[in-house]
């Protein structure tokens, strides 16, 4: 009996360059800066309190925050994990003011990227203003580096409730409610976060912002294009520290009617099972692997 997370909450991501961080956050991406002091920027794209922290110094490394349902969840999913053998912290006060949490434990996956689970996370009263209008409507789900993608499908499955919506290869997207993915896990030499996701409200919005990144020299990695697995409408670029970021709209949700016949798909490695419209991925992970080496298949 695992966890059960409600949602992605945020991503803490360590920055070398704070100012290009949040330069690049807002007048690329569009997201409205929330708090800035001399170690961190807080930024949103929604009604949460913020989305991304930009933290000083890329050694202050990559965390991602998911919200559980409530504070005897928390307690729940610590016991749990401990009961495990899953070395879990407990947040410092400093810890949760840093992060806008009342409730807040911190743990690994098997690969080792660090995993916040809080409770009670502030929400904000005012409205997300963007710096630009970028049509976004929500921060979405977050790719991760895995480096044994068997056990860390076993551990977001079995121990954080998430169900596998399709595989391509050896990476397992993961919903933890309707929406197609909030979390997917791609091999990787190393750990971290692999790409940040915001919604926005139509193909539209992608298409002006594929412009807009174009006009103002960005890196587009993948896109414009179409996932055939959530079937949602793409655009993958370059930012600071080595982070993607996406912009995607129409992802499909797998309802609680669809939920008692759905059965995850298997998609092969190979770039017809990322883009069903021709675009073709700069994006390591996304790739095929180069022909002759084996391809790893989940235990
Ligand atoms: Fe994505």
């Amino acid at each position: 009996m695992g966890a059960h997370l409600h949602d992605i909450r945020y991503v803490r991501i360590g920055s070398d360059d704070l100012d290009e961080s949040v330069r690049f956050a807002t007048d690329i991406l569009g997201l409205e800066v929330v708090h800035r002091d001399a170690g961190a920027a807080y930024l949103r794209g929604d009604d949460r309190d913020h989305n991304i922290c930009y933290t000083k110094g890329r050694s202050t490394g990559q965390v991602l925050g998911f919200e559980m349902p409530d504070m005897a969840s928390l307690d729940a999913a610590a016991a749990m994990f401990e009961k495990a053998g899953v070395a879990v912290r407990h947040g410092t006060s400093d810890e949760r003011e840093q992060r806008r949490v009342r409730g807040l434990i911190t743990l690994r996956d098997p690969t080792g990227n660090v995993i916040d689970l809080v409770a009670r996370p502030d929400h904000s009263g005012k409205r997300y203003f963007g710096t630009r209008d970028a049509g976004i409507t929500s921060f979405s789900h977050v790719g991760l580096r895995t480096s044994n993608a068997s056990a860390d499908e076993l551990f977001w499955t079995s121990m954080l409730g998430a169900k596998v919506s399709d595989w391509i290869g050896d990476a397992p997207l993961l919903r933890i409610d309707e929406v197609h993915h909030k979390i997917a896990l791609f091999p990787s030499a190393f750990p971290g976060v692999q790409h940040v996701n915001f919604q926005v409200e139509s193909i539209d919005d992608i298409m002006r912002s594929y412009y807009h990144l174009k006009k103002h020299n960005v890196r587009i990695v993948f896109g414009p294009g179409r996932h055939p697995t959530s079937g949602a409408r793409f655009l993958y670029f370059q930012g600071p520290d080595e982070i993607i970021y996406e912009y995607s709209s129409g992802v499909r949700m797998i309802t609680a009617e669809d939920e008692k016949t759905y059965i995850p798909r298997q998609f092969p490695m190979a770039e017809s099972s990322f883009c069903m419209w021709g675009s073709v991925p700069d994006i390591p992970e996304f790739r095929t692997p180069p022909s002759g080496a084996p391809i790893r298949r989940a235990a």
